[in-house]
């Protein structure tokens, strides 16, 4: 994808809000390769829910600021995205318990330290910017998800869940930014909101997978081998650090990344590009 570009129209138009309805019943539970991968795409799916509502209420702060009935349109259109995410991915919490998984303590102490320790800690600027960043490793992972080979190997429920969830990131990469840029552009701000969410989705994350993976009992062993070979295919934390890399550049806007056609033909793909 052509990195530097100006940004694209079609970023700029009024994201859909689609209901999806999944189900995830008959998910096996090693859906993507072995434990290690299907482990850390799940610790993703559990941080999803209460991470994108807190991705709501720092943007919804500022609403009372947004005048451009565009930018209040798009603002919008993210609330019910966002909302639609975390709806469809509490139903993997459903999943991972019959599965025999016990998410409960983990999940409280996720949402106690994350969002009544540290957010209510932080000033409404330094939430949005966090939001920012985030956002815009969200968008880096679904380019991954739409175009690298990895998720075909993965059950056909999860694949579709995970790939759509990603279409609906690129689509609304933008919004929070041009939110950012109209309450508070300055860099250092931007910045900030980069260290603090980097280092908090890798702490979580990292935490999360070692909590399902404690479950699962697999053996060291097997684990480290299934690594080297999600690394040998590619799948590691490269693109999410060309990602960070991108973010610094002071003239960064996350529509100079041009994946809109990678989201809609997806979309267009499950015949659901206009909702
Ligand atoms: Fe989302
Ligand atoms: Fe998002």
């Amino acid at each position: 994808m052509p990195d530097g570009m100006p940004p694209a129209d079609g970023s700029r138009s009024i994201p859909r809000v689609r209901k999806m309805g999944m189900s995830f019943d008959d998910v096996p539970r090693l859906w993507f390769y072995g434990p290690f991968l299907t482990h850390t795409a799940n610790a993703l799916n559990i941080l999803f829910p209460a991470g994108e509502r807190f991705f709501v209420r720092s943007v919804k702060h500022y609403l009372p600021q947004i005048s451009d009935p565009l930018l209040l349109a798009r603002v919008r259109a993210f609330f019910g995205q966002e909302g639609s995410h975390g709806h469809e991915h509490e139903r993997v919490f459903d999943m991972l318990e019959a599965q025999g998984f016990e998410l409960r303590p983990w999940l409280e102490w996720y949402e106690r330290t994350a969002f009544e320790l540290l957010e209510k800690r932080f000033p409404p600027n330094l939430r949005l910017s966090v939001t920012v960043a985030l956002e815009h490793l969200t968008a880096a992972l679904a380019e991954v998800a739409l175009t690298q080979p990895f998720l075909d190997e993965a059950h056909p429920k999860m694949r579709e869940l995970l790939r759509w969830h990603a279409a609906e990131e690129i689509e609304h990469r933008s919004v929070a930014f041009d939110v950012l840029q109209q309450v508070d552009p300055r860099y250092w701000v931007r910045m900030a909101g980069m260290a603090f969410g980097f280092g908090a989705l890798m702490f979580f994350w990292r935490s999360g997978a070692r909590m399902l993976l404690a479950q699962e009992g697999t053996d060291r062993k097997r684990l480290r081998e299934e690594q080297r070979e999600a690394r040998a295919r590619g799948q590691d934390r490269r693109q999410l650090f060309a990602a960070v890399l991108s973010y610094l550049r002071p003239g960064f806007h996350p529509d100079q990344r041009d994946t809109d056609a990678v989201a809609r033909e997806y979309l267009s793909s499950i015949g659901r590009l206009e909702g």
